[in-house]
């Protein structure tokens, strides 16, 4: 598999830490400290959908192919407003796509999955090409009464087109059944015969160390075992695209896999944890200023609630 075309769309409205204070008590010092982050980007009139549909069509227009060219969409998407139908098929249609397409939820290690089926999908020649989407909006999982989560999350949508080629070196996923670390439970609609409070909503609950000490811990395994089995060494590869969550995360990982800083690329800092679309965002952004060259090698690692991870090594 490789990547043919890249695009990503974020939300206008920039939030700084400073403009959080007015709703909770807390400090840009205290948010930069922790996390890095100094801005994010939240959604007011556009809408996610929106996003998902730019990004689309600029990884199209990168790509050099049309709609119809599309064999899959697949789309990582964990929330919405609609329950259904999927993000993808909302997608299909305002692209200009008829190819099938689905969507799946794993949470902020979603990208990482989506391109692993991708892959599987090439090599099986199911598809010929594909678009991988992330469309994400986490600032409506969050309590905005609480300090603890709303500062880190931002909005956004990116996308890449693969194709079939031997540029994939493979995958590593970890699932971990440890569902109260970090959940959030939706609304169901009510029957008759409902017993009562067992089907409560709410918003994000988060364990922040322990998902942090996960975070660490299992991407830097992940991506040790997968550069070992591959027979690279981490001065082989050009970027860690890791998911931009929390800089202290990010540099966790580097310091235990070692390399040098500019091979652990941010944007947490601009646009706080865009959950799955946080890696193809970056992804993008590294494209764009022509920073990745054909041929090189990347790592791409994500995770998440689950407790997910997963990480993979290609060929740009
Ligand atoms: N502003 C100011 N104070 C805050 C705050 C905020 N936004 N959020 C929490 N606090 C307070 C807490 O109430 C607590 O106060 P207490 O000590 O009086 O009880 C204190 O800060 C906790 O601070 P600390 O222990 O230093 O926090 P931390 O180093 O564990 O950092 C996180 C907290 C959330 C930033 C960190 O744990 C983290 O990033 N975890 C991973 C989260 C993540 O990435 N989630 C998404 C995964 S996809």
């Amino acid at each position: 598999m490789k990547i043919i075309g890249t695009g990503s769309a974020l939300p206008k409205k920039v939030v700084t830490n400073d403009m959080l204070t007015e709703f909770f008590d807390t400090s840009d010092e205290w948010i930069r400290t922790r996390t890095g982050i100094e801005t994010r980007r939240i959604i007011t009139d556009e809408s996610l959908l929106e996003l998902a549909i730019t990004a689309s069509n600029r990884a199209l227009e990168a790509s050099g192919l049309k709609a119809q060219d599309l064999d899959y969409i697949i789309c990582s998407n964990v929330n919405n407003n609609y329950v259904y139908p999927s993000m993808s098929c909302m997608v299909q249609g305002a692209i200009g796509a008829t190819c099938p397409c689905f969507d799946i939820r794993i949470a902020c290690a979603g990208f990482v999955y989506a391109m692993d089926l991708a892959d599987s999908f090439l090599k099986t020649g199911r598809a010929t090409r594909i678009l991988v989407l992330a469309a994400e909006e986490p600032t409506r999982f969050c309590n905005w009464a609480q300090r603890e989560t709303s500062v880190l999350f931002g909005d956004g949508a990116a996308a890449a087109i693969v194709e079939d080629s031997d540029g994939y070196m493979g995958a590593r996923m970890t699932t971990t059944s440890n569902t109260e670390v970090l959940f959030q439970r939706k609304r169901l609609e009510p029957t008759p015969f409902e017993v009562e409070g067992k089907y409560l909503d709410h918003p994000m609950v988060m364990n922040g160390r322990e998902v942090f000490r996960m975070a660490v811990s299992s991407c830097s395994s992940e991506i040790s075992s997968l550069l070992n089995d591959a027979g690279y060494k981490v001065e082989d590869i050009k970027f860690f695209i890791l998911h931009q969550a929390n800089l202290r995360i990010i540099k966790g990982i580097e310091q235990y896999l070692g390399g040098i800083p500019e091979q652990y690329p941010t944007t947490v800092q601009k646009y706080g944890n865009t959950s799955s679309a946080s890696i193809p965002i970056l992804l993008d952004e590294l494209v764009r200023a022509n920073k990745i060259e054909r041929g090189d090698l990347i790592v791409m690692s994500g995770f998440g609630s689950g407790f997910t991870t997963g990480s993979l090594l290609m060929r740009y």
